[in-house]
C-alpha cells in the first residue's frame, strides 16, 4: 500500500513539523504538494485504461453510443470523463454527466477526480446527489446519482446541459439505471433529430431554447416537427459496466459498439467452509480475527447486509480486541454503507495508522462502486439485502438473499487489486454452484409506483409500452398505476393529476411519503410529518448495544408514545432539537454544538449518524415543501389530528388485529406481526397503520401508529368505503 504524505491529516502534519520556521513549513508543504502531484500522475498513467485513452476518445467521436466494459479498478469512472474533457468534449460549454447508482460513489469519485485535476471540488469537477449539490456553473465533469439525473430530466427534458452522459455501474441494473437507459435513448433520438444546420455559436443559445422547451414534455419533443426549432448538439452516451458481458446493453442500443479494457488482477485464493454456517455474523467475526492473528499484513474487507449488522459487528470486534494483548490490538474498523453520512464514508478510504490493520465493514457498495486501496483479504458471507416485491399483494419488502455468482466474483476480486489475495467465502463450495449466475435487475423485484410517477411526469403515458431494457411484469405496472390512482396522483384516465400528481412527482421521496406531506398540509400537522418522513428516511435511529440492552430500553422509553412509533420519532427529534437550542444559547461554536449533540445521543442511545442524516434530510425537504407553497404548521398537542393524517396517508398499509394476536394487512390479506422493536409490540392495539414490511422468519411490520378502524372508511373512502 502506498504510504503517501497527503494521506496524513493536516494536524498530524503540523505535529510533524513542530519547531520549524514558517518558511520551512511552507517549503515542506510545497514539496509535499509536488510529490503528491507526481504520485497522482504516475498512478493515473499506470491504470489499465491509460493505454487505451486514444482509442476510447476515437470511438466516442465515431459512435454516439459506446459500451465500455472493464474490471473494477481499471480506471473507468475516474479517468474516462477526464479523457473526454481533455479531448475537447466540453469546449461547447456542455458538461459530462456521470451517473452512479450510489451516493457514496458519486462523492468519493468526484473528490478523487477534483484532486487529480488539481481543482477545487464543485468547480470544474463536482457532484450532485439528492439533498446535496456541490456543482457550479463552471462544472464540466459532474458525478451524480442515477436518480438525480432522472429528476433533472423533469426540468430539462432534453438534458441540454450535457454533451456526454456516462451511465456508470450499469451492470448493477438498479431501477433508476434501467429507467434512465430508456429515457436517454429517447433523449438521444430527440436531440439528433433536433440538430440544426446552423452551427451553434455559443452555449447561451441552448439556454434560451431550453426555456422555450422547458415545459414541453418529452413526447412532444420527440416529434420531428417540434424539434425543427431547437438547436441542440447530439448527445453522446457511454454505458460503463464491470460485468464482462456487454451483449445485453449492446442489443438494447441497436448493436452498439463495445470496448473492453483489460483489467489488472492478481490471483486470489478462494477458501470455502466445510459446513454451512449457522450464524454468519459469528462466522464473519471469527474469520476476521483468524486473518488478523494468522495472516500477513493487508487490510480486510468484510461484506455485510446493512447498517445494523455492520454496527453490531463493529462493536463485537472492539469487544474482542480489548481482550487481546496490546501488540495484537492494532486494528482500525471503518464502516461503509449507503446511508452513512458522506464525511464518515470517506473514512474508509483513509489508510490505517502505521502498524494498524484496517477492517472495512461494507455492504455490497464495495463490490464495484468504490475502490478502496490496501485490501488483501475479503470475507464474504455470501448474502445481500435486496428489495423484493409481490405484485399480488402489492407489498415490497427487504429480504436477505444469497448473492449471485457474479457478485461473489466481484467481491473476491477486491482482494487481488494490488497483489495476490485471499477470499474467505463463508459457505461450502457446493453452494457456490447453486447460486444464480447474475442478479435479477431491480426493476423486476420492486414496487414501481415511483418509476411510473416519474415517467408520467416526463409525459410518458404509455408505461406498459415504454422501451425498458427488461420489461417489468404487466401486473407490477398495473398495481403501481392503481396505487398512484388511490393516492390521488393519477386521474380516472391515468393521467398525472393537477396539482397533487405534479406536486408528488416534484418531491424526491417515495410517492406515499410525498402524499403524506401534502395531506399534512391540509391536516395542519406538516411540522410533525416532515419530522416523521425525515426520520423514516434513515436506518435505525435507536441504538441497542448488546451489552447495555436494559439501559437502552429505558432510554427509549423516555421518548415513547402510546400512540406508536411515529409520535415517538417526533419526540426524539424534538428532544434533540431542544438539546441543540440549549447548546446554541451558550456557544456559537459549531464544533462544540455538534459535540454536545453527540454526547446527548450517547446518553440517550440514539444513533448520532442516523440522527444527523435525518436532520439533513429534514432541512432539504422543508425547503422543497416551502417552495411548493405548503405551510409548515404544527398540530401542537393534538396527536389525534396527526394520527388521522397518518391514517389518510398510509391507509394502504393498515392492519387489523386477529384473535391470535397476529395482524391481517387489509390491502394484501397477509398475516403480519408487530416487530419487537415497535412501541406497540406489547400493547397490540386493535388497528394500526405501518410503513415497512420486513421479512425474516416472520412477516414483521415496523414503524406503526395505532388508529381507529372507523377512520379508514372516513379518510380513505376511495379504498374502504365499499368494504
Ligand atoms: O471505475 P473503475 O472501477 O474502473 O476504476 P476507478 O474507480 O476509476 O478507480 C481507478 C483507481 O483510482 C483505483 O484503482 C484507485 O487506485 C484510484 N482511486 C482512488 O484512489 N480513490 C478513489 N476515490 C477512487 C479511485
Ligand atoms: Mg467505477
Amino acid at each position: 500500500m502506498p504510504s503517501f504524505p497527503n494521506t496524513h491529516s493536516p494536524s498530524s502534519q503540523n505535529q510533524q513539523s513542530g519547531g520549524k520556521s514558517q518558511q520551512q513549513q511552507q517549503q515542506q508543504q510545497q514539496q509535499q504538494l509536488l510529490a503528491k502531484k507526481r504520485w497522482i500522475a504516475q498512478q493515473r498513467k499506470s491504470l489499465p485504461i491509460a493505454s487505451v485513452e486514444r482509442r476510447i476518445v476515437d470511438e466516442v467521436r465515431k459512435n454516439d453510443i459506446l459500451i465500455v466494459v472493464g474490471e473494477t479498478g481499471s480506471g473507468k469512472t475516474t479517468q474516462l470523463p477526464q479523457f473526454l474533457f481533455n479531448a475537447g468534449f466540453c469546449q461547447n460549454g456542455k458538461a459530462i454527466g456521470v451517473t452512479q447508482p450510489r451516493r457514496v460513489a458519486a462523492i468519493t469519485v468526484a473528490k478523487r477526480v477534483a484532486e487529480e485535476c488539481n481543482v477545487e471540488l464543485g468547480q470544474k469537477v463536482g457532484y450532485a446527489i439528492r439533498f446535496d449539490d456541490v456543482t457550479s456553473s463552471s462544472t464540466r465533469i459532474k458525478y451524480m446519482t442515477d436518480g438525480l439525473l432522472l429528476r433533472e430530466a423533469l426540468l430539462d427534458p432534453l438534458l441540454s446541459r450535457y454533451g456526454v452522459i456516462i451511465v456508470d455501474e450499469a451492470h448493477e441494473r438498479t431501477v433508476h439505471t434501467d429507467v434512465l437507459l430508456g429515457i436517454l435513448k429517447k433523449v438521444q433520438k430527440a436531440r439528433s433529430q433536433s440538430i440544426s444546420k446552423e452551427p451553434i455559436k455559443n452555449a447561451n443559445i441552448d439556454i434560451d431554447m431550453l426555456n422555450e422547451v422547458n415545459h414541453q414534455r418529452l413526447n412532444t419533443l420527440l416529434s420531428p416537427k417540434a424539434c425543427q426549432n431547437t438547436k441542440f448538439l447530439p448527445l453522446k452516451l457511454i454505458i460503463m459496466s464491470a460485468s464482462l458481458d456487454a451483449k445485453g446493453f449492446s442489443e438494447y442500443f441497436g448493436g452498439a459498439k463495445a470496448v473492453y479494457v483489460q483489467g489488472r488482477q492478481y490471483p486470489v485464493d478462494i477458501l470455502y467452509t466445510y459446513q454451512p454456517e449457522q450464524d454468519y455474523l459469528d462466522a464473519t467475526l471469527i474469520t476476521i480475527f483468524q486473518i488478523h492473528l494468522e495472516e500477513g499484513p493487508g487490510d480486510i474487507l468484510a461484506f455485510l447486509t446493512g447498517q445494523e449488522e455492520i454496527e453490531s459487528i463493529e462493536k463485537l470486534i472492539h469487544g474482542r480486541l480489548d481482550k487481546l494483548p496490546d501488540d495484537k490490538r492494532k486494528v482500525m474498523t471503518v464502516p461503509i454503507y449507503s446511508s452513512l453520512p458522506s464525511e464518515q464514508q470517506m473514512n474508509a478510504f483513509k489508510p490505517a495508522p502505521s502498524g494498524f490493520r484496517k477492517v472495512i465493514l461494507a455492504t455490497n457498495i464495495a463490490e464495484t462502486s468504490v475502490t478502496i486501496p490496501g485490501i488483501r483479504y475479503v470475507v464474504d458471507p455470501g448474502l445481500v439485502k435486496a428489495r423484493s416485491y409481490n405484485p399480488v399483494t402489492g407489498m415490497e419488502s427487504l429480504i436477505i438473499i444469497p448473492t449471485s455468482k457474479a457478485q461473489a466474483q466481484q467481491r473476491s476480486g477486491r482482494a487481488g487489486r494490488e497483489g495476490p489475495g485471499k477470499c474467505f467465502r463463508l459457505y461450502p463450495e457446493s453452494e457456490f454452484g447453486m447460486l444464480s449466475d447474475s442478479t435479477i435487475p431491480e426493476i423486476k423485484r420492486c414496487n414501481l409506483a415511483n418509476v411510473v410517477l416519474q415517467l408520467k411526469a416526463l409525459g410518458i403515458d404509455d408505461i406498459i409500452g415504454f422501451d425498458f431494457m427488461e420489461k417489468p411484469s404487466r401486473m407490477t405496472i398495473v398495481k403501481s398505476l392503481e396505487q398512484l390512482f388511490l393516492l390521488g396522483a393519477l386521474t380516472d384516465d391515468y393521467k398525472l393529476s393537477d396539482p397533487i400528481g405534479h406536486q408528488m412527482a416534484r418531491l424526491p421521496l417515495d410517492p406515499i411519503y410525498s402524499k403524506a406531506l401534502i395531506l399534512a398540509n391540509e391536516f395542519k400537522c406538516l411540522e410533525e410529518m416532515l419530522i416523521v418522513v425525515s426520520m423514516l428516511s434513515v436506518e435505525s435511529i435507536f441504538y441497542f448495544p448488546r451489552e447495555k440492552m436494559e439501559e437502552a430500553r429505558a432510554a427509549r422509553k423516555s421518548f415513547s408514545s402510546p400512540d406508536g412509533d411515529h409520535v415517538t420519532l417526533v419526540n426524539v427529534y424534538r428532544a434533540s432539537a431542544e438539546c441543540l437550542d440549549k447548546s446554541k444559547m451558550v456557544t456559537s461554536k459549531d464544533k462544540t454544538i455538534e459535540k454536545n449533540l453527540k454526547k446527548w445521543c450517547i446518553e440517550n442511545f440514539i444513533n448520532s449518524r442516523s440522527l444527523r442524516h435525518a436532520r439533513d434530510i429534514h432541512s432539504q425537504i422543508q425547503g422543497h415543501v416551502q417552495h411548493m407553497g405548503l405551510s409548515v404548521t404544527s398540530c401542537g398537542d393534538d396527536m389525534l389530528q396527526f394520527r388521522r393524517c397518518l391514517t389518510a396517508a398510509f391507509f394502504l398499509n393498515a392492519a387489523m388485529k386477529q384473535p391470535d394476536g397476529t395482524y391481517r394487512a387489509l390491502a394484501s390479506g397477509q398475516t403480519v406481526q408487530i416487530h419487537p422493536s415497535s412501541m406497540l409490540f406489547r400493547s397490540k392495539p386493535e388497528c394500526i397503520v405501518f410503513n415497512e414490511l420486513v421479512r425474516t422468519n416472520h412477516n414483521y411490520v415496523r414503524n406503526l401508529t395505532r388508529i381507529d378502524p372507523l377512520w379508514l372508511p372516513e379518510l380513505a373512502p376511495q379504498y374502504y368505503a365499499s368494504s
